[in-house]
């Protein structure tokens, strides 16, 4: 049993760096964090050196005393393991913990994830300092928790150090057994790439046009993340030993790793880490784009990866390192708006990045709450703000986000399309197209990622789901989806599903593949649209389209092959004309639907349509497109709480059919009601 529950009321916190400043603002620090109503703080992450100055020598005191004073005045604290920085005097003496590129070259000390997760030496020295921290932390009674290693796979997600070479060999005799079905996983009598001894294989190396063989590089993601969770889960496992009672958690969203395995197998919980003022830098394309918007997005991924989620570091301030990721500062009233973005999408606390910023190293330009000067400003002022809001809101603890939709991602097809061209760029138009029409008609989107152990009864809550390019779709995930069919489900999926085995490998059968007899379609044949011709459209059965849909990127031509197929589209354009290009096909008291194009905007609002898929308070809430509806609802009681959010400089109106409760004001609201400029409601249903 923990004395702390991680989730019984939202916490609001920040990230705090006792080493950076001087021991006599600490207590001011604390002080004014409590006033504001921030109680956590995530310190340590990166203070190896501190702990251990010199090999096998600790000390704890600095953090002994910025603990103390902390629990003086009530504040908890996240414990963060500080492995993502290894001391200058560890990578001196044992270069091969360095990280190393594909071509050979060592990162080296002065920045940090500088080292490789299989170095035998970098594990031992990790294990022994998080032991002697769980030792001697884990019964401080501010302490609850922590946070292992910070923000794992970031900076850098490729490893070809030594070790890392050697372990992969070791991860492929335990996948394949033999050199024949390495070769054969591999496909490696293409190109004369036969292996005759293990000493010869090794993880993808400098070819010319750096073009690895795909089926290694697929392999090489699922053994850097495999190296990844057996590293982090190396560190929880010590960390129980001694702090059951304390959670494990670790932040950030990264690529070559499967989040959801490493949560399962090692943390408590997942945070995510959300800067949403990253759209500055990157924003999505075409017209309506949703800008900071976006991050719920991913915070929707970072839910499915647990569905209690922290966000551990939250930005509040404009950012960016001195050398990148230059980006603008929040505008009044953006960063409460953000906070309530995280909750709003099922987060149970926010801590913000940081606290004050730091006045030396890489991220001078990273701002806090506080800036340099330390004096009043109003990013402290709005989160007293959020603050004081936070203790109105307790009966929101507990709750969870509701959606009647979901779209399907797996791990497979998201690394397999880093490098296949005709894969890759399909499942990020399609993703953020379907992602944009929803949102715009506000309706709530789960992600569910189907690649791991989810049950149809997961799945039975959605109406529909979304799968739009599973090219690699293994048998099970398409008996799981015709079930779910069966059961009275919808589920739609794009061009280029079903094409690949689990090794990548496209097998001789007619596409698409284990999905063909759900469908009720043959792919008679396809092709890229070139980037000199213009898609063809797509014409509906009834002919009437209000819109021109374009089929983009991509188009299987296609020919039902079941009596109960229904053609619902056609192509209007190119040589397959008048070929069928959107097919459902009825099984028990469900749908399945197969679209030949990637999908864009027009695309999903059309299959919207035809799923007819409803935002949940059509006809008691009006809301313009600029403001965001969430939904979480509590499981016990059934309780929902609305969170609109306007993501826009403008002030929005919506109309309120019914009467409702403001939770934050306790004002009650309906009829014509103003959102003022990225404000935030918050309506009891
Ligand atoms: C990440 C890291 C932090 C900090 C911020 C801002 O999320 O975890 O340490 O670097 O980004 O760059």
């Amino acid at each position: 049993m923990r004395d702390f529950e991680p989730q019984d009321q939202l916490y609001l916190g920040a990230c705090y760096y006792p080493e950076h400043w001087p021991e006599k603002l600490w207590e001011d620090d604390y002080r004014r964090m409590t006033d504001l109503g921030l109680s956590v703080i995530r310190v340590a992450e990166f203070a190896w050196t501190i702990f251990e100055p010199q090999e096998g020598i600790f000390s704890f005191d600095l953090f002994d005393r910025a603990i103390d004073l902390a629990h003086r005045y009530g504040l908890k604290v996240v414990f963060g393991t500080p492995t993502a920085t290894p001391p200058a005097w560890l990578t001196h003496k044992y270069p091969e913990v360095l990280n190393v590129t594909r071509d050979g070259v060592a990162y080296q000390h002065g920045q940090r994830r500088h080292y490789n997760y299989n170095a035998p030496i970098y594990r031992e020295l990790s294990a022994r300092i998080v032991r002697k921290l769980a030792e001697h932390y884990s019964d401080h009674p501010a302490v609850v928790g922590w946070q292992i290693d910070n923000e794992i796979n970031c900076e850098v997600n490729v490893f070809y150090s030594q070790a890392d070479h050697a372990a992969f060999r070791e991860w492929l005799k335990s996948r394949y057994g033999n050199l024949e079905q390495l070769n054969a996983a591999w496909g490696a009598v293409f190109w004369n790439q036969t292996y005759t001894d293990w000493e010869q294989v090794y993880l993808t190396r400098p070819t010319p046009s750096q073009s690895p063989n795909p089926h290694q590089a697929l392999d090489e993601k699922r053994f850097i993340s495999d190296s990844a969770i057996s590293y982090v889960k190396m560190q929880s496992d010590i960390i129980r030993s001694f702090a059951p009672h304390q959670f494990v958690t670790t932040n950030g969203l990264f690529g070559h790793l499967d989040s959801h395995r490493m949560a399962k197998e090692a943390l408590d919980f997942f945070s995510y880490d959300s800067y949403p003022n990253f759209a500055a830098i990157y924003p999505d394309e075409g017209p309506d784009p949703l800008l900071d918007r976006r991050w719920g997005f991913y915070l929707s991924l970072a839910r499915d990866v647990s569905r209690r989620f922290w966000v551990m570091e939250q930005q509040s301030g404009p950012g960016g390192w001195v050398n990148r990721m230059a980006s603008p500062s929040p505008k009044p009233g953006q960063m409460r708006l953000w906070t309530y973005q995280s909750i709003a999408h099922g987060a149970d606390a926010v801590l913000y990045f940081r606290w004050r910023t730091a006045p030396m190293g890489t991220e001078i330009y990273w701002h806090g709450i506080n800036d340099y000067h330390n004096q009043p400003n109003r990013r402290v002022d709005e989160a007293g703000r959020v603050g004081r809001e936070f203790a109105k809101l307790a009966e929101v603890a507990g709750s969870q986000f509701q959606a009647d939709v979901a779209l399907l991602r797996d791990y497979d097809n998201e690394w397999d399309g880093e490098l296949d061209k005709w894969l890759g760029p399909l499942t990020k138009q399609s993703e953020l197209s379907w992602y944009k029409a929803l949102q715009y008609r506000h309706i709530p989107l789960e992600i569910v990622n189907v690649g791991g152990g989810v049950q149809l009864d997961d799945l039975l809550r959605f109406k529909a789901l979304i799968y739009p390019h599973a090219a690699i779709l293994s048998d099970r995930t398409a008996e799981l989806l015709s079930q779910y069919v069966r059961h009275g489900g919808q589920v739609v999926f794009g061009c280029r599903s079903g094409y690949k085995d689990e090794s990548g490998h496209c097998p001789m059968r007619p596409l698409p593949g284990p999905i063909a007899d759900l469908c009720g379609v043959n792919v008679d044949d396809f092709t890229l649209i070139g980037t000199q011709e213009t898609a063809p459209t797509v014409l509906l059965g009834s002919g009437a389209v209000s819109e021109a849909i374009f089929a983009d990127r991509f188009n299987d031509v296609l020919t039902i092959t079941a009596d109960d197929a229904q053609i619902l589209a056609t192509y209007d354009g190119s040589y397959y004309a008048g070929k069928p290009a959107l097919v459902r096909r009825p099984s028990g008291s469900g749908f399945a639907y197969y679209y030949g194009a990637a999908f864009n905007r027009e695309s999903a609002e059309m299959l919207i349509e035809l799923l007819d898929l409803r935002s949940p308070v059509q006809g008691i809430l009006t809301l313009p497109p600029a403001v965001e509806l969430c939904i979480r609802r509590q499981p016990a009681t059934g309780e929902e709480y609305w969170f609109l959010l306007n993501y826009s400089a403008e002030e929005q109106k919506i109309e309120i059919v019914s009467r409702h409760t403001e939770l934050m004001t306790l004002r009650e609201l309906s009829g014509s009601v103003a959102i003022a400029p990225f404000d935030v409601l918050i309506l009891k249903a």
